[in-house]
């Protein structure tokens, strides 16, 4: 990526100079991926691998929750995000208040919170979840009834496995509630043997419909076991991308939807965050201490 060489010769070097590392998701584009990332993975083996983290900075290239994430596992060391858009619709749907008021309208019934939401709701629950463990999570329970927030259809598809009864929250994620079955039916037909792998946070219809559904380090593993000659990944773009630079041999049928959250990421934001020191990730201490205790709850799972 000859492009990029100033950004990533600058980002190594930086790294270096301030003993920094950079964890980057699955969904980062591939110089990002490829070029500057030490520790990539999905939201789960972010979370965990953010905990055996020596260096003293923390640049996460990924959107604010799980920089966050990150900083409620290290809260000794600075975390940085290289931009604070960098959102997400699943964490912007459901308020710390809408917590208690669930917790109000079912009482007793734990809280089993998707890790794609902000430190104060994680405060209000029970434990988190990723798209890796959810199920793991809901059976570690042992509870006839659970509380799964936010993402309806991640709860829908965890539903769909378990005898346990799933109390879901409204929130979708806007790159996964575009795909539709039909989609995949059209791909079908225009590329024959194609294999379809969606995320759960895709609809019910299109998990059904897809030949394995997983998050998004099940589908990268998926995909270097099996490799189908053609494949198509229900999420975001970059995934795609990632994997098709390790497997020349796969054709990776698009389409795909991108994450504009995600995307705010790029190598120059990332070598300003290093350079500038921002943007600094805070959490009030009394919010962090009970939103640590349900992801590392999470981490025992
Ligand atoms: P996973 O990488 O944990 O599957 O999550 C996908 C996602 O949407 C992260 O924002
Ligand atoms: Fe949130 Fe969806 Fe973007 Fe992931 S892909 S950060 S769940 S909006």
């Amino acid at each position: 990526w000859p492009a990029f060489s100033d950004d990533i010769d600058a980002i190594l070097a930086l790294k270096r100079e301030r003993n920094a590392v950079i964890l980057a998701h699955n969904y980062q584009t591939p110089e990002i991926f490829h070029c500057v990332a030490d520790i990539v993975g999905d939201s789960l083996a972010l979370a965990r691998k953010a905990m055996t983290v020596e260096a003293q900075v923390i640049v996460l290239a990924g959107v604010h929750f799980m920089a966050e994430t990150a900083k409620l596992l290290n809260p000794d060391k600075t975390v940085l995000i290289p931009d604070l858009g960098a959102g997400c619709s699943l964490a912007d749907s459901i308020t710390a208040w809408d917590v208690r008021l669930m917790r109000e309208r079912y009482p007793g019934v734990p809280v089993v919170t998707y890790v794609n939401t902000s430190a104060a709701v994680k405060a209000e629950s029970d434990i988190c979840c990723t798209s890796g463990n959810a199920l793991a999570v809901v059976k570690s329970l042992g509870a006839p009834r659970v509380i799964m927030l936010p993402d309806e259809y991640l709860a829908r598809n965890i539903a769909a496995q378990t005898k346990v009864e799933i109390i879901a929250w409204t929130g979708r994620c806007e790159v996964h509630e575009r795909f539709t079955a039909s989609d995949i039916q059209e791909l079908r037909e225009a590329y024959p043997g194609v294999t379809v792998l969606a995320h759960p946070e895709c609809p019910p219809e299109v998990v059904a419909e897809a030949d394995f559904a997983g998050s998004t380090a099940a589908m990268l593993d998926y995909v270097g076991q099996h490799k189908p000659a053609r494949v198509a990944l229900m999420t975001e773009c970059s995934m795609s991308d990632n994997i098709a630079v390790e497997h020349p041999e796969i054709e990776f049928v698009r389409p795909c939807n991108l994450c504009p959250h995600m995307k705010r990421i790029t190598l120059r934001n990332i070598r300003s965050a290093l350079e500038e020191n921002r943007h600094v990730v805070t959490i009030d201490p009394c919010v962090a201490e009970r939103a640590r205790w349900a992801v590392e709850r999470m981490l025992f799972v």
